[in-house]
């Protein structure tokens, strides 16, 4: 499957994660990588998966490599019709309040536009024990596993 990952990020961490599921995924499948700042939403494309890893910063806000894109869907509007993604949030239960709030406005902007989101939103609590990178290949099989079906080749 051709596959796109698209990262939102401010210091880093979701661009880090999203080069290992690039690794994780190449065997398989045609895998390209790209900052959701260099992204134009008018790219989009039906026969590609598309795999968002965005955190939240400020105060539950996109982080800054993801703001440039969501202002870019606002005044572009693209129809996302037959576009299908799964998204993993990045975030930190020490700001319970606005726990991964970046990842869900996020998945909000791309489902607004008409994106079909493939499985649920995956959130990760870098408070936790859990690694990021030990949820998410596990994760990401499945959700190319159920795209299979969905993308058109
Ligand atoms: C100043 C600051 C604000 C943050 N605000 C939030 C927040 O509102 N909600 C949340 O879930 N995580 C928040 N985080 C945690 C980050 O989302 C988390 O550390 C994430 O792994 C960062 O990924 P990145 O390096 O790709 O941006 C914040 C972190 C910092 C340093």
């Amino acid at each position: 499957m051709d596959i796109t990952i698209l990262y939102g990020t401010e210091t880093g961490n979701a661009e880090m994660l999203s080069e290992d599921i690039q690794s994780h995924l190449e065997g398989d499948h045609s895998v390209e990588l790209s900052n959701l700042s260099d992204f134009d939403p008018g790219s989009f494309d039906k026969n590609r998966f598309y795999i968002v890893v965005c955190s939240t910063y400020g105060d539950g806000e996109l982080p800054a490599s993801a703001q440039p894109f969501a202002e870019a869907m606002e005044a572009a509007k693209p129809d996302l019709a037959g576009i299908h993604f799964a998204i993993f949030g990045m975030g930190d239960m020490e700001y319970e309040e606005t726990f991964n709030n970046g990842s869900k406005r996020m998945e909000d902007l791309l489902t607004a536009h008409g994106a079909k989101k493939v499985g649920e939103r995956i959130t990760h609590d870098a408070s936790s024990s859990d690694l990021a990178e030990d949820l998410a290949m596990d994760w990401a099989d499945a959700r190319v596993a159920e795209a299979a079906g969905l993308v058109e080749a």
